[in-house]
Protein backbone atom coordinates (compact mmCIF):
# COMPACT_ATOMS: atom_id res chain seq x y z
CA UNK A 1 0.00 0.00 0.00
CA UNK A 2 0.86 3.45 -0.77
CA UNK A 3 -0.28 7.14 -0.09
CA UNK A 4 0.20 7.83 -4.47
CA UNK A 5 -3.17 8.48 -5.93
CA UNK A 6 -4.72 9.81 -9.13
CA UNK A 7 -7.52 12.39 -7.73
CA UNK A 8 -9.46 13.94 -10.51
CA UNK A 9 -6.75 12.50 -12.90
CA UNK A 10 -3.86 14.52 -10.97
CA UNK A 11 -1.61 12.46 -8.98
CA UNK A 12 -1.39 13.18 -5.51
CA UNK A 13 0.91 12.23 -2.92
CA UNK A 14 -1.28 12.18 -0.03
CA UNK A 15 -3.15 15.52 -0.57
CA UNK A 16 -0.97 17.64 -1.90
CA UNK A 17 -1.08 17.71 -6.24
CA UNK A 18 2.21 16.56 -7.51
CA UNK A 19 2.22 19.51 -9.87
CA UNK A 20 2.18 21.72 -7.06
CA UNK A 21 5.80 20.25 -5.64
CA UNK A 22 7.38 20.02 -8.88
CA UNK A 23 6.45 23.66 -9.27
CA UNK A 24 7.63 24.75 -5.61
CA UNK A 25 10.56 22.41 -6.13
CA UNK A 26 11.82 21.96 -9.25
CA UNK A 27 12.25 18.50 -11.09
CA UNK A 28 13.59 16.48 -11.03
CA UNK A 29 12.46 15.75 -7.92
CA UNK A 30 11.77 12.91 -5.17
CA UNK A 31 8.99 12.88 -3.43
CA UNK A 32 8.27 11.02 -0.44
CA UNK A 33 4.94 9.61 1.37
CA UNK A 34 5.74 9.93 5.23
CA UNK A 35 2.58 7.73 6.04
CA UNK A 36 3.64 4.88 3.71
CA UNK A 37 7.53 4.78 5.06
CA UNK A 38 5.98 4.39 8.86
CA UNK A 39 2.72 2.26 7.38
CA UNK A 40 5.65 -0.63 5.61
CA UNK A 41 7.72 -0.31 8.94
CA UNK A 42 4.72 -1.09 11.01
CA UNK A 43 3.96 -3.54 8.74
CA UNK A 44 7.30 -5.95 9.97
CA UNK A 45 7.12 -4.88 13.28
CA UNK A 46 4.01 -6.82 13.40
CA UNK A 47 4.42 -9.16 11.29
CA UNK A 48 7.25 -10.20 13.38
CA UNK A 49 5.68 -9.13 16.64
CA UNK A 50 6.35 -12.81 17.94
CA UNK A 51 9.84 -12.38 18.35
CA UNK A 52 10.06 -8.97 19.30
CA UNK A 53 12.81 -8.37 16.63
CA UNK A 54 15.43 -6.03 16.14
CA UNK A 55 14.22 -4.13 13.15
CA UNK A 56 17.74 -2.51 11.37
CA UNK A 57 16.73 -0.50 8.63
CA UNK A 58 19.14 -0.47 5.62
CA UNK A 59 20.68 2.89 5.38
CA UNK A 60 22.06 2.15 2.19
CA UNK A 61 18.42 2.19 0.58
CA UNK A 62 18.07 5.90 1.33
CA UNK A 63 19.77 7.29 4.06
CA UNK A 64 18.56 10.83 3.87
CA UNK A 65 18.50 11.78 7.78
CA UNK A 66 14.62 12.52 7.43
CA UNK A 67 14.01 9.33 6.65
CA UNK A 68 16.51 7.65 8.94
CA UNK A 69 15.25 9.94 11.92
CA UNK A 70 11.59 8.72 11.09
CA UNK A 71 12.41 4.87 11.19
CA UNK A 72 14.40 5.17 14.76
CA UNK A 73 11.55 7.43 16.29
CA UNK A 74 9.38 4.52 14.99
CA UNK A 75 11.24 1.91 17.36
CA UNK A 76 13.72 1.14 14.45
CA UNK A 77 18.13 0.78 14.92
CA UNK A 78 19.89 0.60 11.61
CA UNK A 79 22.27 -1.04 9.56
CA UNK A 80 24.94 -0.05 8.22
CA UNK A 81 27.71 -0.83 5.76
CA UNK A 82 30.36 1.98 5.53
CA UNK A 83 31.96 4.75 8.12
CA UNK A 84 29.56 7.25 6.71
CA UNK A 85 26.43 5.55 6.94
CA UNK A 86 27.77 4.79 10.40
CA UNK A 87 27.67 8.47 11.08
CA UNK A 88 24.32 9.36 9.26
CA UNK A 89 22.66 6.37 11.82
CA UNK A 90 24.32 8.14 14.77
CA UNK A 91 23.22 11.81 13.49
CA UNK A 92 19.55 10.34 12.67
CA UNK A 93 19.66 9.42 16.72
CA UNK A 94 19.93 5.80 16.49
CA UNK A 95 22.23 4.28 19.39
CA UNK A 96 25.23 2.50 19.04
CA UNK A 97 22.89 -0.66 20.85
CA UNK A 98 20.87 -0.69 17.89
CA UNK A 99 23.08 -0.39 15.02
CA UNK A 100 24.65 -3.81 12.70
CA UNK A 101 28.07 -2.88 10.66
CA UNK A 102 28.28 -4.87 7.39
CA UNK A 103 30.15 -4.92 4.49
CA UNK A 104 32.75 -7.26 2.92
CA UNK A 105 35.75 -4.26 3.54
CA UNK A 106 35.69 -2.85 6.89
CA UNK A 107 38.77 -0.59 7.67
CA UNK A 108 40.56 -0.06 10.49
CA UNK A 109 39.74 3.53 10.97
CA UNK A 110 35.70 2.02 10.24
CA UNK A 111 36.11 -0.77 12.91
CA UNK A 112 37.27 1.71 15.83
CA UNK A 113 34.64 4.02 15.24
CA UNK A 114 32.18 1.39 15.10
CA UNK A 115 33.85 0.71 18.63
CA UNK A 116 33.86 4.17 20.27
CA UNK A 117 30.15 3.92 19.29
CA UNK A 118 29.33 0.68 21.09
CA UNK A 119 27.83 -0.67 17.83
CA UNK A 120 25.39 -3.84 18.75
CA UNK A 121 27.21 -6.09 16.35
CA UNK A 122 29.95 -6.54 13.40
CA UNK A 123 28.83 -9.00 10.52
CA UNK A 124 31.71 -10.76 9.79
CA UNK A 125 32.16 -12.01 6.63
CA UNK A 126 35.96 -13.25 6.19
CA UNK A 127 38.89 -14.15 8.21
CA UNK A 128 41.72 -11.16 7.89
CA UNK A 129 38.22 -9.16 9.15
CA UNK A 130 37.81 -11.13 12.32
CA UNK A 131 41.58 -10.81 12.69
CA UNK A 132 41.75 -7.12 12.22
CA UNK A 133 38.84 -6.44 14.50
CA UNK A 134 40.20 -8.47 17.08
CA UNK A 135 43.45 -6.59 16.89
CA UNK A 136 41.57 -3.39 17.03
CA UNK A 137 39.15 -4.81 20.24
CA UNK A 138 42.84 -5.63 21.89
CA UNK A 139 44.34 -2.41 21.50
CA UNK A 140 40.41 -0.92 22.77
CA UNK A 141 40.20 -3.13 25.54
CA UNK A 142 36.93 -4.36 24.03
CA UNK A 143 35.30 -7.29 22.96
CA UNK A 144 33.44 -7.11 20.07
CA UNK A 145 30.09 -8.84 19.76
CA UNK A 146 29.72 -10.46 16.07
CA UNK A 147 27.60 -12.38 13.79
CA UNK A 148 29.62 -14.73 11.23
CA UNK A 149 28.06 -14.16 7.82
CA UNK A 150 27.50 -16.81 6.00
CA UNK A 151 27.00 -17.68 2.19
CA UNK A 152 24.13 -20.66 2.35
CA UNK A 153 24.68 -21.01 -1.23
CA UNK A 154 21.17 -21.07 -2.56
CA UNK A 155 19.79 -20.91 -5.89
CA UNK A 156 19.83 -17.94 -7.88
CA UNK A 157 16.70 -16.08 -7.15
CA UNK A 158 17.24 -12.27 -8.12
CA UNK A 159 19.46 -10.37 -10.38
CA UNK A 160 22.83 -11.34 -10.59
CA UNK A 161 24.22 -8.33 -9.79
CA UNK A 162 22.22 -8.53 -6.48
CA UNK A 163 22.00 -12.08 -5.52
CA UNK A 164 24.15 -12.30 -2.46
CA UNK A 165 23.72 -15.91 -1.34
CA UNK A 166 24.84 -18.08 -4.37
CA UNK A 167 28.45 -19.34 -4.81
CA UNK A 168 30.78 -17.66 -5.63
CA UNK A 169 30.13 -14.03 -4.86
CA UNK A 170 32.23 -11.72 -2.68
CA UNK A 171 29.54 -12.19 0.24
CA UNK A 172 29.75 -13.99 3.46
CA UNK A 173 32.09 -17.30 4.57
CA UNK A 174 31.89 -20.16 2.56
CA UNK A 175 28.98 -22.40 4.25
CA UNK A 176 31.22 -25.62 3.39
CA UNK A 177 34.18 -23.99 5.84
CA UNK A 178 32.74 -21.78 8.29
CA UNK A 179 33.02 -23.77 10.73
CA UNK A 180 36.75 -24.71 10.46
CA UNK A 181 36.87 -20.68 10.77
CA UNK A 182 34.61 -20.28 13.75
CA UNK A 183 36.90 -23.44 15.35
CA UNK A 184 39.96 -21.17 15.37
CA UNK A 185 38.30 -18.22 17.17
CA UNK A 186 36.58 -20.22 20.33
CA UNK A 187 39.05 -18.91 22.29
CA UNK A 188 39.91 -15.69 21.15
CA UNK A 189 38.95 -13.11 24.30
CA UNK A 190 38.50 -10.27 21.96
CA UNK A 191 35.69 -11.12 19.67
CA UNK A 192 32.29 -13.30 20.90
CA UNK A 193 30.38 -15.18 17.71
CA UNK A 194 27.28 -14.53 19.63
CA UNK A 195 25.14 -14.95 15.97
CA UNK A 196 24.95 -16.08 12.86
CA UNK A 197 24.06 -13.59 9.90
CA UNK A 198 22.55 -14.22 6.27
CA UNK A 199 21.18 -11.75 3.71
CA UNK A 200 19.87 -13.48 0.45
CA UNK A 201 19.62 -11.12 -2.02
CA UNK A 202 17.31 -8.38 -2.85
CA UNK A 203 14.76 -8.03 -4.01
CA UNK A 204 13.31 -11.45 -3.14
CA UNK A 205 9.53 -12.10 -4.13
CA UNK A 206 9.40 -15.47 -2.72
CA UNK A 207 9.37 -17.01 0.95
CA UNK A 208 11.64 -20.06 -0.45
CA UNK A 209 15.26 -18.13 -0.21
CA UNK A 210 14.44 -17.67 3.80
CA UNK A 211 12.99 -21.34 4.07
CA UNK A 212 16.14 -22.73 2.63
CA UNK A 213 18.31 -20.31 4.43
CA UNK A 214 16.45 -21.10 7.86
CA UNK A 215 16.85 -24.74 7.76
CA UNK A 216 20.34 -24.34 6.65
CA UNK A 217 20.81 -21.71 9.52
CA UNK A 218 19.11 -24.12 11.95
CA UNK A 219 21.94 -27.16 11.25
CA UNK A 220 24.88 -24.35 11.36
CA UNK A 221 23.59 -22.82 14.37
CA UNK A 222 23.66 -25.81 16.56
CA UNK A 223 27.26 -27.05 14.69
CA UNK A 224 28.40 -23.49 16.00
CA UNK A 225 26.85 -24.06 19.70
CA UNK A 226 28.63 -27.42 19.70
CA UNK A 227 32.12 -25.95 19.25
CA UNK A 228 31.39 -23.89 22.01
CA UNK A 229 29.96 -20.41 20.48
CA UNK A 230 26.84 -18.68 22.63
CA UNK A 231 25.07 -18.13 19.59
CA UNK A 232 22.20 -16.34 20.55
CA UNK A 233 21.12 -13.12 17.58
CA UNK A 234 20.01 -14.56 14.49
CA UNK A 235 20.42 -11.57 11.56
CA UNK A 236 18.55 -12.61 8.72
CA UNK A 237 19.35 -9.28 6.21
CA UNK A 238 17.21 -7.89 4.23
CA UNK A 239 15.77 -8.68 0.56
CA UNK A 240 11.71 -8.77 0.82
CA UNK A 241 10.61 -7.34 -2.53
CA UNK A 242 8.55 -4.47 -3.31
CA UNK A 243 5.84 -3.81 -6.36
CA UNK A 244 7.81 -2.46 -8.95
CA UNK A 245 5.36 -3.95 -11.35
CA UNK A 246 1.58 -4.84 -10.42
CA UNK A 247 1.31 -7.09 -7.50
CA UNK A 248 4.10 -9.44 -7.73
CA UNK A 249 5.23 -8.94 -4.36
CA UNK A 250 5.06 -10.19 -1.11
CA UNK A 251 3.18 -8.48 2.27
CA UNK A 252 5.82 -9.30 5.64
CA UNK A 253 3.60 -11.48 7.06
CA UNK A 254 3.91 -14.44 4.36
CA UNK A 255 8.40 -14.01 5.13
CA UNK A 256 6.83 -14.05 8.91
CA UNK A 257 5.21 -16.85 8.36
CA UNK A 258 8.58 -19.07 7.54
CA UNK A 259 11.23 -16.90 9.38
CA UNK A 260 9.33 -16.87 12.98
CA UNK A 261 9.01 -20.65 13.46
CA UNK A 262 12.57 -21.05 12.61
CA UNK A 263 13.47 -17.92 15.11
CA UNK A 264 11.49 -20.02 17.89
CA UNK A 265 13.26 -22.52 17.66
CA UNK A 266 16.65 -21.76 18.04
CA UNK A 267 16.15 -19.35 20.71
CA UNK A 268 17.51 -16.51 19.19
CA UNK A 269 17.02 -12.42 18.76
CA UNK A 270 15.96 -11.78 15.44
CA UNK A 271 17.70 -9.04 13.76
CA UNK A 272 16.21 -7.90 10.69
CA UNK A 273 17.63 -5.49 8.01
CA UNK A 274 14.77 -4.30 5.47
CA UNK A 275 15.69 -1.42 3.09
CA UNK A 276 13.42 -1.53 0.22
CA UNK A 277 10.54 -2.88 1.68
CA UNK A 278 10.24 0.18 3.42
CA UNK A 279 10.94 2.69 1.25
CA UNK A 280 10.65 1.84 -1.98
CA UNK A 281 7.35 2.19 -2.93
CA UNK A 282 7.12 5.21 -0.07
CA UNK A 283 8.92 7.56 -2.77
CA UNK A 284 8.84 8.59 -6.58
CA UNK A 285 11.07 10.39 -9.11
CA UNK A 286 9.07 13.34 -10.90
CA UNK A 287 10.44 14.43 -13.97
CA UNK A 288 9.81 16.85 -16.79
CA UNK A 289 9.39 16.30 -20.71
CA UNK A 290 12.18 18.47 -22.36
CA UNK A 291 11.62 17.31 -25.84
CA UNK A 292 10.10 14.76 -28.02
CA UNK A 293 11.91 12.98 -31.18
CA UNK A 294 11.66 10.12 -33.51
CA UNK A 295 14.96 8.61 -34.82
CA UNK A 296 16.05 5.19 -36.15
CA UNK A 297 12.53 3.87 -35.86
CA UNK A 298 11.94 4.81 -32.49
CA UNK A 299 9.91 7.75 -30.28
CA UNK A 300 12.07 9.00 -28.00
CA UNK A 301 10.36 10.99 -24.73
CA UNK A 302 13.90 13.29 -23.39
CA UNK A 303 12.87 14.45 -19.86
CA UNK A 304 15.12 15.92 -17.44
CA UNK A 305 15.71 13.09 -14.95
CA UNK A 306 18.21 10.68 -15.82
CA UNK A 307 20.79 7.37 -14.93
CA UNK A 308 22.42 9.78 -12.35
CA UNK A 309 19.19 10.52 -10.67
CA UNK A 310 17.92 6.85 -10.68
CA UNK A 311 20.80 4.05 -12.28
CA UNK A 312 18.47 1.02 -11.38
CA UNK A 313 17.18 0.44 -14.91
CA UNK A 314 20.69 1.22 -16.66
CA UNK A 315 22.72 -1.14 -14.04
CA UNK A 316 19.82 -4.36 -13.59
CA UNK A 317 17.70 -3.47 -16.78
CA UNK A 318 15.08 -3.14 -13.67
CA UNK A 319 11.62 -1.47 -14.57
CA UNK A 320 9.64 1.00 -12.96
CA UNK A 321 6.42 2.06 -13.69
CA UNK A 322 6.57 5.11 -15.66
CA UNK A 323 3.05 7.77 -16.08
CA UNK A 324 1.88 11.05 -16.80
CA UNK A 325 1.23 13.17 -13.50
CA UNK A 326 -1.71 14.54 -14.97
CA UNK A 327 -2.94 11.71 -16.65
CA UNK A 328 -5.82 12.91 -19.84
CA UNK A 329 -9.24 11.47 -20.12
CA UNK A 330 -8.90 8.25 -22.16
CA UNK A 331 -5.79 7.65 -20.88
CA UNK A 332 -6.11 5.26 -17.42
CA UNK A 333 -2.34 3.55 -15.97
CA UNK A 334 -3.00 0.10 -17.55
CA UNK A 335 -2.63 -2.85 -14.71
CA UNK A 336 0.12 -3.93 -17.22
CA UNK A 337 2.54 -0.92 -18.39
CA UNK A 338 4.04 -3.03 -21.40
CA UNK A 339 0.53 -3.15 -22.97
CA UNK A 340 -0.83 -1.43 -25.27
CA UNK A 341 -3.58 0.98 -24.83
CA UNK A 342 -5.75 2.62 -27.49
CA UNK A 343 -4.22 5.96 -28.68
CA UNK A 344 -0.68 5.12 -26.77
CA UNK A 345 2.70 5.59 -28.03
CA UNK A 346 5.53 3.32 -27.68
CA UNK A 347 8.31 4.97 -25.96
CA UNK A 348 11.63 4.86 -24.79
CA UNK A 349 11.93 7.54 -21.77
CA UNK A 350 15.56 8.93 -21.59
CA UNK A 351 17.43 11.47 -19.59
CA UNK A 352 20.04 14.46 -20.82
CA UNK A 353 23.29 12.28 -20.16
CA UNK A 354 26.02 11.34 -23.12
CA UNK A 355 25.07 7.28 -23.33
CA UNK A 356 23.26 5.18 -25.15
CA UNK A 357 22.46 3.91 -21.68
CA UNK A 358 21.05 6.51 -20.39
CA UNK A 359 16.92 5.25 -19.82
CA UNK A 360 14.42 5.09 -17.63
CA UNK A 361 12.30 2.86 -19.14
CA UNK A 362 12.50 1.09 -22.91
CA UNK A 363 9.59 0.14 -25.45
CA UNK A 364 6.96 1.68 -22.60
CA UNK A 365 3.14 2.46 -24.22
CA UNK A 366 2.47 5.85 -22.88
CA UNK A 367 -0.16 8.51 -23.81
CA UNK A 368 1.61 11.40 -26.36
CA UNK A 369 3.64 13.96 -24.11
CA UNK A 370 4.98 16.81 -24.84
CA UNK A 371 7.04 19.69 -23.83
CA UNK A 372 6.54 20.49 -19.91
CA UNK A 373 4.80 17.34 -19.08
CA UNK A 374 5.50 16.02 -16.10
CA UNK A 375 5.96 12.41 -14.86
CA UNK A 376 5.84 10.15 -12.41
CA UNK A 377 8.27 7.75 -12.21
CA UNK A 378 6.89 5.46 -9.48
CA UNK A 379 8.95 2.66 -6.61
CA UNK A 380 11.65 5.12 -6.75
CA UNK A 381 12.14 5.34 -3.12
CA UNK A 382 14.66 2.68 -2.65
CA UNK A 383 18.61 2.81 -4.27
CA UNK A 384 17.53 6.05 -6.61
CA UNK A 385 18.53 9.15 -4.26
CA UNK A 386 21.06 6.93 -2.29
CA UNK A 387 22.77 5.82 -5.87
CA UNK A 388 22.55 9.03 -7.30
CA UNK A 389 26.10 11.22 -8.75
CA UNK A 390 26.98 14.15 -10.86
CA UNK A 391 27.74 12.46 -13.46
CA UNK A 392 27.89 14.95 -16.59
CA UNK A 393 27.92 17.99 -14.13
CA UNK A 394 24.54 17.38 -12.61
CA UNK A 395 23.43 18.59 -9.77
CA UNK A 396 21.40 15.95 -7.94
CA UNK A 397 17.99 16.03 -7.58
CA UNK A 398 15.87 17.90 -4.18
CA UNK A 399 14.12 15.75 -1.78
CA UNK A 400 10.88 16.55 -0.66
CA UNK A 401 8.51 15.10 2.19
CA UNK A 402 4.93 14.87 2.32
CA UNK A 403 2.63 14.14 5.07
CA UNK A 404 -1.09 15.04 4.75
CA UNK A 405 -1.49 18.14 3.21
CA UNK A 406 2.09 19.16 4.26
CA UNK A 407 5.26 18.99 2.39
CA UNK A 408 8.60 20.07 3.08
CA UNK A 409 11.88 20.12 1.45
CA UNK A 410 14.52 17.37 2.98
CA UNK A 411 17.15 17.90 0.95
CA UNK A 412 17.53 21.10 -0.93
CA UNK A 413 18.82 20.69 -4.85
CA UNK A 414 22.31 21.17 -5.48
CA UNK A 415 23.82 23.64 -6.80
CA UNK A 416 26.46 24.15 -9.45
CA UNK A 417 28.84 25.74 -6.61
CA UNK A 418 27.97 22.20 -5.00
CA UNK A 419 29.48 20.49 -7.76
CA UNK A 420 33.01 21.86 -6.93
CA UNK A 421 33.27 22.49 -3.28
CA UNK A 422 35.43 19.68 -2.58
CA UNK A 423 37.84 20.97 -5.31
CA UNK A 424 40.70 22.49 -4.22
CA UNK A 425 40.83 25.98 -5.59
CA UNK A 426 42.84 26.71 -8.27
N1 LIG B 1 21.45 -6.20 4.52
C1 LIG B 1 22.50 -6.39 3.72
C2 LIG B 1 23.67 -7.08 4.25
C3 LIG B 1 22.47 -5.93 2.40
O1 LIG B 1 23.52 -6.14 1.61
C4 LIG B 1 21.32 -5.27 1.91
C5 LIG B 1 21.27 -4.77 0.54
C6 LIG B 1 20.23 -5.07 2.80
C7 LIG B 1 20.33 -5.56 4.09
C8 LIG B 1 18.98 -4.36 2.38
O2 LIG B 1 18.29 -5.08 1.40
P1 LIG B 1 16.80 -4.67 0.98
O3 LIG B 1 15.91 -4.93 2.15
O4 LIG B 1 16.78 -3.22 0.61
O5 LIG B 1 16.48 -5.54 -0.16
N2 LIG B 1 21.07 -1.37 -5.51
C9 LIG B 1 20.31 -2.59 -5.69
C10 LIG B 1 20.12 -3.35 -4.39
C11 LIG B 1 21.41 -3.66 -3.68
C12 LIG B 1 21.18 -4.35 -2.37
C13 LIG B 1 22.40 -4.29 -1.54
N3 LIG B 1 22.24 -4.89 -0.27
C14 LIG B 1 18.98 -2.25 -6.31
O6 LIG B 1 18.72 -1.08 -6.61
O7 LIG B 1 18.17 -3.14 -6.58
Amino acid sequence: MDHFTYKNRTLHCDDVPVPALAEKYGTPLYVYSRKTLTHHLKQIQAAFKPVDPLVCYSIKTNGNLHIARLMVEGGAGCDVTSGGELFRALKAGCPGSKIVFAGAGKTDAEIRMAFENDVFLFNVESEGELDAIAAIARAMGRTANVALRVNPDLPPKTHAKTDTSVKGVKFGLDIDTVLEFAQKVVKNPHVKVIGLHMHLGSPILSVEPYRQGIVKGMVLIEKLRAQGHGINVWNMGGGFGIHYKKNEALPAAAFAEVIVPGIQESGCKLVLEPGRFIVGNAGLLVSRVIYTKDSGGKHFVIQDAAMNDLIRPTLYDSFHRIWPVASLPGFDAPEDFQVENAGTVKCDVVGPVCESGDFLAKDRYLPPLVRGDLLATFSAGAYGMAMASNYNGRPRAAEVMVDGGQHHLIRRRETFEDLIRPEIEC
